[in-house]
C-alpha cells in the first residue's frame, strides 16, 4: 500500500484554505492509504522562534484535525517533535543541500520579503526538514495545496541526490496529491490571492469562527462598483468571491449570482450575505466538535501517545537503514 505524509504548522487555527487545500484529502485518504499526518511544530519555529504558547497551538491544531474527521485508528496522527528521528534525517539531507538552491526557493524568498529581520538558518533549510518529514516514512503521496509545490520538487531533488551519492535506490519520488486532480488554491477575503494565517486581518475564515466573526469578515470583503457591460470579465476580487462561493454554496446559488453579474444586476451586498450564511452553515458542525474535543485532555493525550509510537516505529527503521547506507556502523 502506498504511503502518505502531510503536516500543518501550528501557527493558528485551521481555515477554509487548509481544509480545502489539504485536510479534505486527508480525511478521504486515511481510508485508502498508509497515512502519516502530523503537526509540524519544529517547522513553526522557523517563522515563530518565540511562540507565546507552543503547546496550546499544537493542541488547537490537533483538536481541529480530530474535529474535521481524522481518525487516529485509521491513520498515524502525531506531533513532529514527538518523533525526533526526523532531525537526524534532516541533518543528513542538509549535508547534500546547497545554499544556492535553498536561497532560490520561491517560498524562502517570500518569507524573506515578509520578515526581513528574521532570516535564520532554519528558515533557509525549511525544505530539507520538510523533505525529511516525507522521506522518513518513504511516502509517495503528499496531499498539500498549490503553495507547497516548490517544496515537493526539492524533496524529490534531495531524495534522488541521496540515491545517487550513496549508490542506492532507496528513496522514492513523492508527488503532490489531490483527488480533484489540480492542486487547490483558496483565495482570501481581503483581496489576497491566498487564504492564509499570515495574509492580514480579515483574510481567513477559521473552522472555529463564530457566525458574527464570519459575517463581519465577509461583509468587509473587497468588491468594486460592479460590471458596466454584460458578460464582462470578472476582476480579481470578484473572481475570488465567486470562487469562495463555489466551495461552500450550492451550484444553483453560484449560477444565480453569476447570471446577475452577467446581466449587470448584481448586488454585492446580497451576494456577501448569502456567502456568509453558507460559510456559517459549513463551519457549524466543526465548531461544535472542536468545543467537545478540546475539553477532553485524556483523549488528546491518548491520541498523541499512540501516534508517536506508530510514527517512531517507521522512523527508526528508516534511520537505521539510512545510517547503514551512509556508512555509520557500530564497532
Ligand atoms: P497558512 O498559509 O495559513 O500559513 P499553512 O502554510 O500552514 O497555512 O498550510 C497548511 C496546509 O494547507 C498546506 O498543505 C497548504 O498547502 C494548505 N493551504 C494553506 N492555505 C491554502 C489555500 N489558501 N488554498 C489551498 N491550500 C492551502
Ligand atoms: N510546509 C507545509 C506547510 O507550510 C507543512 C509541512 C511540513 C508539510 N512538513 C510537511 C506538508 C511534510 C507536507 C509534508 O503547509
Amino acid at each position: 500500500m502506498e504511503t502518505v505524509v502531510s503536516g500543518i504548522r501550528p501557527t493558528g487555527n485551521l481555515h477554509l484554505g487548509n481544509y480545502f487545500g489539504a485536510l479534505k484529502n486527508f480525511i478521504k485518504m486515511q481510508n485508502e492509504y498508509n497515512c502519516y499526518f502530523f503537526i509540524a511544530d519544529y517547522h513553526s519555529l522557523t517563522t515563530h522562534p518565540h511562540p507565546d504558547d507552543l503547546h496550546g497551538n499544537v493542541k488547537s491544531i490537533l483538536v481541529d484535525y480530530l474535529a474535521a474527521g481524522l481518525d487516529p485508528e485509521k491513520c498515524t496522527l502525531y506531533v513532529q517533535s514527538d518523533v525526533p528521528e526526523v532531525i537526524e534525517l534532516y541533518l543528513f539531507l542538509n549535508m547534500n543541500a546547497y545554499i544556492g538552491e535553498l536561497e532560490r526557493c520561491a517560498t524562502f524568498k517570500e518569507k524573506v520579503r515578509q520578515n526581513p529581520q528574521n532570516v535564520n538558518a532554519g528558515l533557509l533549510t525549511y525544505p530539507t526538514l520538510m523533505a525529511a518529514d516525507i522521506l522518513l516514512h518513504k511516502a509517495t503521496k503528499v496531499p498539500v495545496g498549490k503553495d507547497q509545490a516548490p517544496h515537493l520538487e526539492m524533496t524529490r531533488t534531495f531524495g534522488n541526490r541521496f540515491n545517487n551519492i550513496y549508490g542506492v535506490d532507496y528513496f522514492k519520488e513523492p508527488q503532490a496529491f489531490n483527488y480533484g486532480g489540480e492542486l487547490v488554491k483558496v483565495p482570501g477575503l481581503n483581496g489576497s490571492g491566498k487564504m492564509g494565517k499570515s495574509e492580514g486581518e480579515g483574510n481567513a475564515i477559521y473552522l472555529n469562527d463564530t457566525p458574527e466573526d464570519i459575517r463581519k469578515k465577509v461583509m468587509k470583503a473587497k468588491t468594486d462598483g460592479g460590471p458596466t457591460e454584460p458578460n464582462q470579465e470578472k476582476p480579481e476580487a470578484i473572481k475570488n468571491l465567486f470562487q469562495l462561493m463555489s466551495i461552500v454554496s450550492t451550484p444553483d446559488t453560484v449560477a444565480f449570482f453569476d447570471e446577475q453579474y452577467n446581466k449587470c444586476a448584481i448586488r454585492y451586498g446580497d451576494m456577501k450575505k448569502q456567502l456568509a450564511e453558507d460559510m456559517i452553515k459549513f463551519v457549524a458542525p466543526f465548531s461544535e466538535k472542536i468545543k467537545a474535543i478540546s475539553a477532553d485532555d485524556a483523549y488528546i493525550s491518548k491520541v498523541t501517545k499512540m501516534g508517536a509510537e506508530k510514527a517512531r516505529e517507521s522512523a527508526r527503521k528508516t534511520i537505521q537503514e539510512v545510517r547503514e547506507i551512509i556508512g555509520f556502523k557500530p564497532f
